[in-house]
């Protein structure tokens, strides 16, 4: 089969399109034909060797993926009778999705329902189960609660809009293009600032204050780096700076701005707590599945590349060029 290798840690450009064998079908497991698999910015961080969990080289990479299921193991195909050849299934795992084939735990797939597209499938899950984890698991957030959400155009940040607007909060989007922000529009942001406008905390301080407001209720931050001081000073009295990433370097945070006004900074490690809540989490996913089946959350139909142009895909994410979320199609 055709797969992406990274073969050593290092830049994305460094991976290569290799004829390998496909993986061998263990006791557990299910061979999936991939559909599609998203491109995530951990990606970037796994191949790069700088992701906090290392997978031994050579590896596949694609951690986030939809596919059909062409084999089955013995066991599985014994003790679950849920799982056939020929149902469309997703699974977030440690990597393999960059290929033409991929096995996987068959305790780690979810069946598709027909209202989700092959594209939604591959690309929500991360950004989702992120945002509807700090949205609700983490900030508490109400209906009516404002949102800040910083890199609202793509990735969690525009998971992030649409949970928000599905939970009936305020969500102002800034984003840098103007596509970004249209699609934060089309998500349900109330209004899109271009993030690098030299108006913009003026201008939500003002769009605040209209609701007698003297700042934003939770600010989603995926994005950190040498703006993160600015978002925190939008925030209103008691408001809350959620730490989601740091695609733009680690922020350091003046912590008298956050005595200042009773606020709060909240860590969100989504990862760290589905792997300790393994129940709690895929009742979640259920839960988001049915969401995006029945339309009530709509994730971005993504922009698809071939697998011989996975790198490209990459480099366009790095390179901030993203709208909305990447997916490569074997
Ligand atoms: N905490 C958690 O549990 C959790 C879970 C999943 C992911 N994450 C983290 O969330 C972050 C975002 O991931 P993602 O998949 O959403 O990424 P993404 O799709 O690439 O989006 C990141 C956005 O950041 C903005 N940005 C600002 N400066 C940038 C720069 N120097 N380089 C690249 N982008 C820049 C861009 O938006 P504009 O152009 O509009 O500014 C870009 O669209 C990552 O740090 C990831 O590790 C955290």
């Amino acid at each position: 089969m055709r797969a992406v290798l990274c073969e050593r840690y290092g830049p994305f450009d460094d991976l290569v399109l290799a004829e390998v064998p496909s993986p061998e079908l263990r006791p557990g497991t299910v061979r999936l034909q991939v559909l599609a698999a998203g491109v995530n910015y951990v990606d970037n961080l796994i191949v790069g060797g700088r992701y906090q969990v290392k997978t031994p080289t050579p590896f596949v990479p694609g951690f986030e993926f939809v596919g059909r299921i062409i084999e089955l193991a013995d066991d599985v195909a014994r003790d679950a009778p849920h799982l056939s050849v020929g149902a469309r299934v997703l699974a977030l795992s440690g990597g393999g999705g960059f290929a033409e084939e991929v096995v996987v735990p068959a305790h780690i797939v979810t069946i598709v329902p027909d209202g989700i597209t092959d594209g939604q499938a591959a690309t929500f899950v991360q950004s989702y189960m992120t945002a509807a984890f700090a949205l609700r698991h983490r900030a508490g957030a109400e209906r009516d609660d404002s949102l800040l959400v910083i890199g609202a155009g793509s990735g969690v940040g525009l998971a992030a809009v649409d949970v928000a607007a599905s939970m009936r909060m305020r969500v102002i989007a800034a984003a840098s293009t103007e596509e970004k922000r249209r699609l934060a529009l089309d998500r349900g942001a109330e209004v899109a600032f271009d993030v690098n406008s030299e108006s913009i905390t003026t201008d939500i301080r003002e769009l605040m204050a209209a609701d007698g407001k003297d700042g934003v209720d939770h600010v989603y931050d995926p994005v950190g780096g040498d703006r993160a001081e600015t978002w925190l000073r939008c925030l209103a009295t008691g408001g809350q700076y959620l730490v989601v990433g740091f695609v733009a370097g680690i922020p350091s945070l003046p912590l008298n701005h956050v005595l200042l006004r009773n606020r709060r900074v909240t860590g969100v490690d989504w990862g760290g707590w589905s792997a300790r809540q393994p129940a709690e989490n895929a009742a979640l996913l259920n839960e988001l599945v049915h969401q995006i089946s029945i339309g009530r959350l709509r994730p971005v139909e993504p922009t698809a590349y071939p697998l011989d142009r996975t790198v490209d895909a990459l480099r366009d994410l790095a390179e901030r060029r993203a709208s909305g979320k990447l997916v490569v199609i074997p």
